[in-house]
């Protein structure tokens, strides 16, 4: 089974075609890049992909569910994280990691221990208890960072973020990332 697979996937908003005939296959445990110029179609796709819009034609399942056909186990199966920036400002970087760990199903007993790991990697430990509004631009970037590490054991994880942000979560992540993929396969 893969962990993505579309067939012929096309999205039209009016007269414009987004997404155009796209096919193709994502085995379990692949890191897949999917990568295009601005309004290539890429968030269209993912936005598909998380049961948030529906093709105009075409299939595309997720962990071996049907986007159109069964969105709920499709919706267990993703972690996501969104190109717009989704660090609530308000909150302190340990509540949006909580609330992103939760959003995303993480277990219970795994939460604290995860979070506390992730936080130590990125040197965000003693700001943890802050407001975010009190964060420099590039605390912001590497919070959100650490919210993409939160997924990352779900099934599918899907992430639109920009090519240096990818490098940035490979730099700093890469070898606990490997190992939590190898896991998964
Ligand atoms: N809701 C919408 N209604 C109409 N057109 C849309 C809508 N969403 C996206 N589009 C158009 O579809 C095309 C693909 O947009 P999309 O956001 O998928 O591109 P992208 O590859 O993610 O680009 P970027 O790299 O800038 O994030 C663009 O021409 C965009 O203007
Ligand atoms: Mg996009």
């Amino acid at each position: 089974m893969y962990s993505i697979e579309t067939k012929s996937l096309t999205k039209s908003f009016g007269d414009l075609t987004a997404v155009n005939d796209i096919s193709f296959s994502v085995e379990k445990g692949e890191i897949f890049g999917f990568l295009g110029p601005n309004g290539a179609g890429k968030s269209t796709t993912m936005m598909i992909f998380t049961t948030l819009l529906k093709p105009t034609s075409g299939k595309a399942l997720i962990a071996g569910f049907d986007v159109m056909k069964d969105a709920k186990h499709v919706r267990e199966n993703i972690g996501f994280v969104q190109q717009e920036t989704t660090v609530d400002e308000y909150l302190t970087g340990r509540e949006n990691l909580l609330l992103q760990a939760k959003l995303n199903h993480i277990p219970k007993n795994e939460i604290n221990t995860r979070i506390d790991e992730v936080l130590e990697l990125i040197e965000l430990s003693d700001k943890q208890h802050q407001a975010v509004v009190t964060y420099s631009g590039g605390m912001r970037k590497r919070l959100t960072l650490l919210e993409a590490f939160c997924i990352i054991q779900k099934s599918c994880s899907l992430m639109n973020l920009p090519l240096d942000w990818i490098f940035k979560l490979e730099e700093k992540f890469g070898s606990i990332l490997k190992k939590s993929i190898l896991n998964l396969t």
